[in-house]
């Protein structure tokens, strides 16, 4: 568990993180709302030459090409699970030539792979954040 407390702090562990992570991969980020999620995408997304990472609230999942290609999700909007069916959400899982980020995975806890990376972030009330980085 991680304590940050500015912007750099999280950037700095978005940068050791892009360095963890493969083809294949399905990161899941959950925490409350504003509590950082998209930031640490989107500074994990520079270290790969991708600069316009934004929310996919209302599209449900991005594509990013950079040197390497990303599939960014958000469940938050979502109200049914066949919602996340009908987009095709497995074929974005099992897919081995990209990387996905699933923002508020757990939500649908049930169309997330076995296999994953959660990174879990907390607001604290003193305004630091807690990140949490678990391997399932
Ligand atoms: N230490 C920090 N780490 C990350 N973000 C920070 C930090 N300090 C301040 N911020 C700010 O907090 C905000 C976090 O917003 P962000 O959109 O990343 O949250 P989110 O978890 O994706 O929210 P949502 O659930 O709405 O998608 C950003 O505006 C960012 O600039
Ligand atoms: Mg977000």
């Amino acid at each position: 568990m991680h304590n940050v407390s500015t912007e750099q702090e999280t950037t700095e562990l978005a940068n050791e993180f892009s360095k963890e992570i493969s083809l294949g991969d399905v990161i899941v980020l959950n925490g409350d709302l504003g509590s950082g999620k998209t930031f640490f995408v989107n500074k994990t997304l520079l270290n790969f030459e991708i600069t316009d990472v934004n929310s996919p609230t209302f599209a449900i999942v991005n594509e990013y090409e950079g040197k390497v290609k990303f599939y960014h999700l958000d469940f938050y909007r979502i109200e049914k699970i066949i919602e996340l069916y009908d987009i095709g959400i497995e074929d974005y899982f099992d897919c081995k030539e990209a990387i996905s980020f699933v923002e508020w995975g757990n939500l649908f806890n049930d169309v997330l792979p076995e296999k994953r990376i959660e990174v879990n972030f907390k607001l604290n009330s003193n305004f630091t954040r807690d990140i949490e980085f678990k391997k399932i």
